[in-house]
Order: structure tokens, then C-alpha cells, then sequence
């Protein structure tokens, strides 16, 4: 008899990260579908080279997350899909209320409707999987790390969002025993991230002889870990994780902004001199600080090591080297250098 493989649900899964884990899933042997609305954040170049189903549409639409369920018998959702830029949560919160908490609660609902009709095979195994972020968790001084068991203290209306979230995917669980399992990972860096976020849009706005706006003195520090890496920490958490339990995934390499935009100007410097001779850092301008701009990230994924035997692997320094090639060769990156 030939076994069918274990599907997916990902949501979010032309995005940045979801796109990776797409990858990384069909590679492992599951079948996946994926559903997105393609907003400005999502392409589906990103995921063209892997075989996936492909649903263009809402998580937030009841009624077509329900078809999808009726249609397919899912082992796992795995939930990417936000929106994730806290700059423009600043601006807008609502669609981060609307796609972050509604659309999770839409999809929370609806999985737990196909669970309960699901054999009890499927009932064990079914898992939920919702991918937040170590913003739920606030800020740090200069000392100290998030652990699974800090408290919630979201600083901005998206990390408020995903907070909301989080605690709604809790309740399922809790009220309902719907299987899920939270992740909170620290910056992901790597290709296919869109050119809002930090790594990215330094590069593009060297690429374009534009400044390199800075905020503050550049002093926020963050935990930068590969996307590959919280790809592989997101299928243990699936493979491995408890109902129930949180996960921290970092790539314990913290910088401030101000080095990692530094380190970028350095790599530019060898691989795309500036024609005027200039060095890229001389682009470097300090600008107005972003609102309640949290200080300091740092995670200790010493939990999801000892539980799920989750390493980060890649070597920063080679990441980023990588990462910098990969948008010099992107075709996103060369059509915003032609405009
Ligand atoms: N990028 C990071 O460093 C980081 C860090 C911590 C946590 N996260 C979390 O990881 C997840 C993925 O982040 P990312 O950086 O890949 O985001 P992204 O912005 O690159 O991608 C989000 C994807 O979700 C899709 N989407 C948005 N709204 C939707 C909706 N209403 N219905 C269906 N699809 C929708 C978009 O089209 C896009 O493909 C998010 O939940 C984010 O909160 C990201």
C-alpha cells in the first residue's frame, strides 16, 4: 500500500520565512499547501521552485479556511501569515488587529471544528503551530535573556497583536485541547526577505545612492538568527514539540543596528564599490528614533535544545555574506536599482 505523506497547511507560506519553511517541509517528505493573500510582503517566486498546492486567499475568510479543511485532511497548520512590520503597525494597527488576531482566531476555529470530526490518529497527531515572535516578551536592558516563561510585555501595536494571538491560540488549547504549540523566534535574516526590513533595505538603499537612515544612535540591539535556522527549529517544535509548550528559538548572535549596517557597507565595499569612491558608510545618517522603540532582544533556546534538540547552525559572518550575494542577484533588487 503506498503511504500518502502528511499534509500542511501553511499559512503565510510566500513570505519571507514561510517561503523557507515551504521548502524545508517538501524536502522532508510532507505535502503542503499553502495559503496566502499575497499581500505587498508575499510573491510567489518565492516558493515556485518547490511543489505546493497554492490557495490565493484570506485567513481571515471563514468560509474558504473551512473549504480547505473539508477538502483536505490536515496534520498540521503551520501559521506564518501576519502581518509583520512593526513601522507600519505604527502607522495603521488595524490590519494588524484584523490579520493577526481575527485571522488567527478564524483559523483557530476552524481547526478545531476539523479536529474534533478527525479519527482519533489524526486527533493525537494534529498539531497547530503558531509562529510568534520574542517582541511578545517586551524589551531588555543590557543584561538578561527571554526565556519561555517571561512574561508578556508587548511594547508595540504589532508585537500587541501577535501578543493577542498568542494568548488566543493559549485559550484553544487550554479551553478546547486543540493540539498547539507557540514558537517565539528572534530577527531572521537571510533571502526573500522583503525590503522594508532592516538587512534588506540597507542593501537596496546603498544599491540606490539613498542615505542610510539609522534610527536613534543605533545602539538597539537584536538576536540575528538565519531563517534556515528557525525553519528547522519550527519542524522540530512539529516533529517533537509538546501540546502546550512555547518555544524560543535565537541565533545567539546579538548586534546593535548601527554594526550590522556597518558590516553591510564593509561587504558592499568589496563585492559593489560605490562609483564615486566613496565608502558605503559614508551614506550612514542618524535619523529620528522609531516610537517606544524596544532596546534589547536576546533569547536563550536553551529549552527548545534540551527539548528538541534545536541548534543554530549557520555561521553568522557566512550568512550574512550570503545573504548580501543573494540580493546583489535578486531580481527585486535590480529592478528597484533600474527605477
Ligand atoms: N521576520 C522576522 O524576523 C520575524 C521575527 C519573529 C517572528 N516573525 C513572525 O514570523 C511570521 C512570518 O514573518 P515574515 O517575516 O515571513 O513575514 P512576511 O511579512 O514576509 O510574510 C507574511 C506573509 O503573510 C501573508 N499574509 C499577510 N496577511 C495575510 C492574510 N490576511 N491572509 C493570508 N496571508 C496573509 C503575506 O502575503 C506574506 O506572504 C509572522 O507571523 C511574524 O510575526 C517574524
Amino acid at each position: 500500500m503506498v503511504q500518502s505523506r502528511p499534509k500542511l497547511l501553511v499559512t503565510g507560506g510566500a513570505g519571507f520565512i514561510g517561503s523557507h519553511f515551504v521548502d524545508l517541509a517538501v524536502q522532508q517528505g510532507y505535502d503542503v499547501t499553502v495559503l496566502d493573500a499575497l499581500t505587498y510582503a508575499g510573491s510567489r517566486t518565492n516558493i515556485a521552485s518547490t511543489p505546493h498546492q497554492f490557495v490565493e486567499g484570506d485567513i481571515c475568510d471563514a468560509g474558504l479556511v473551512k473549504g480547505l479543511f473539508e477538502k483536505d485532511s490536515f496534520h498540521a497548520v503551520i501559521h506564518f501569515a501576519a502581518e509583520s512590520h512593526v513601522d507600519r503597525s505604527i502607522l495603521g494597527p488595524g490590519e494588524f488587529i484584523r490579520t493577526n488576531v481575527q485571522g488567527t482566531q478564524t483559523l483557530l476555529e476552524q481547526s478545531l471544528i476539523a479536529w474534533r470530526k478527525s479519527s482519533p490518529v489524526l486527533r493525537e497527531s494534529f498539531r497547530f503551530i503558531q509562529i510568534s515572535t520574542d517582541e511578545v516578551f517586551g524589551s531588555l536592558g543590557p543584561e538578561g535573556s527571554f526565556t519561555e516563561t517571561h512574561p508578556y510585555q508587548p511594547n508595540s501595536p504589532y508585537a500587541a497583536s501577535k501578543a493577542a494571538a498568542d494568548l488566543i491560540v493559549r485559550a484553544y488549547c487550554k479551553t478546547y485541547g486543540l493540539p498547539c504549540i507557540i514558537t517565539h523566534c528572534s530577527n531572521n535574516y537571510g533571502p526573500r526577505q522583503f525590503p522594508e526590513k532592516l538587512i534588506p533595505h540597507m542593501i537596496q538603499s546603498a544599491l540606490l545612492n539613498r542615505p542610510l537612515g539609522v534610527y536613534g544612535k543605533g545602539t538597539n540591539v537584536r538576536d540575528w538568527l538565519h531563517v534556515t535556522d528557525h525553519c528547522q527549529g519550527v519542524l522540530l517544535a512539529l516533529e517533537k514539540g509538546k501540546p502546550g509548550a512555547h518555544y524560543c528559538f535565537g541565533g545567539g548572535k546579538e548586534m546593535n543596528n548601527l554594526e550590522i549596517v556597518q558590516l553591510l557597507c564593509h561587504l558592499l565595499d568589496e563585492s559593489r564599490p560605490r562609483s564615486d569612491g566613496q565608502k558605503h558608510e559614508s551614506k550612514i545618517q542618524f535619523v529620528e528614533d522609531r516610537l517606544g522603540h524596544d532596546f534589547r532582544y536576546s533569547i536563550d533556546s536553551s529549552f527548545a535544545q534540551k527539548e528538541l534538540g534545536y541548534r543554530a547552525k549557520v555561521r553568522f559572518d557566512s550568512g550574512l555574506k550570503e545573504t548580501v550575494q543573494w540580493y546583489l542577484q535578486s531580481k527585486q533588487t535590480q529592478e528597484a536599482e533600474i527605477k
